[in-house]
């Protein structure tokens, strides 16, 4: 058995982006169906993907699905409208069978894996998404302080996404340890990952004076310096949330990292 380590609210900040980037395809599906696999020990981030989805979805329903069948026993008790718990793994088994979901949500789940597993899990997960259907996968701390996420669409990934409590950061680079399977191990000299938290770190350095107006103001100023030299595809009103999205293509294993 797998560590099940959850907590109530840990994955607000996926939520609150999930909503605003996905709102529109599942108001606009037939059978809105959301999914969060792997949600552990206890089914406080199904309970909450519902509400947050809800918010921007009315029709929106989730599915909790888990791999530990105990951990599939222990989340009945919180079945209501809109939200269910299966037993199942990356086969994404939903009921009645057919159902292609419009979002995969997977947190903290990949991290059990080894790095060659990713692609295929990916593959075998973006296959199960209905047309414009999205696949969020990544990792976070126990309390949904840093977190970095890949957005996948059915063709594959699109987007990594940075999120962070403004507050407490020392450094853009304290997000590195949070970096999901597919980039961890990556961050070392000559890979893009790396280039990029590097250059994040000097535009946070270089953006210090901005501190005196609050950390918000400073990575806002950050980003932005940022968004000259890498493929940022969010604006503003993200970055305000303490967040960064950047095309996948610049970020991905192997790729060419931009000199010092
Ligand atoms: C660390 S917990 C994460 C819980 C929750 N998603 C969160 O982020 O707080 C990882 C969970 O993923 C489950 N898991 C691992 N592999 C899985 C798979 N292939 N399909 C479904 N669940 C899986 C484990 O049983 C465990 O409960």
């Amino acid at each position: 058995m797998t560590r099940g380590t959850t907590n109530p609210n840990r994955l607000r900040r996926m939520d609150r982006w999930i909503a605003s980037v996905q709102g529109a395809a599942l108001r606009r599906a037939d059978d809105p169906v959301a999914v969060d696999l792997g949600y552990g020990a206890a089914p406080w981030t199904a309970v909450e993907l519902l509400a947050r989805l809800r918010a921007a979805a009315p029709r929106a329903r989730v599915v909790g699905i888990e791999i530990e069948p105990a951990r599939v026993a222990a989340a009945k008790p919180y079945e209501r409208e809109g939200l269910t718990f299966r037993h199942g793994g990356f086969e994404v088994p939903l009921d009645p069978a057919g159902t292609s979901p419009t979002l995969i949500r997977a947190a903290n789940v990949l991290r059990q894996y080894d790095e060659d597993q990713v692609a295929e899990v990916w593959q075998r997960l973006c296959g199960r998404l209905a047309p414009g259907g999205l696949l969020v996968e990544g990792t976070c701390d126990e309390i949904g302080r840093r977190h970095v996420w890949v957005a996948l669409g059915p063709e594959g990934p699109r987007t990594v996404t940075f999120a962070t409590r403004l507050g407490s950061l020392a450094a853009p680079s304290d997000l590195a340890e949070r970096l999901p399977k597919a980039l961890i191990h990556r961050n070392v000299p000559g890979e893009p990952v790396h280039a990029f938290l590097r250059d994040f770190d000097r535009a946070w350095a270089a953006a210090s004076p901005y501190a005196s107006y609050g950390a918000r103001q400073r990575w806002i100023r950050t980003v932005r310096a940022l968004a000259a030299d890498w493929p940022v595809v969010d604006g503003p009103g993200r970055w305000r949330q303490g967040e960064v999205t950047v095309a996948w293509g610049a970020l991905a294993p192997g790729g060419p990292a931009p000199k010092a």
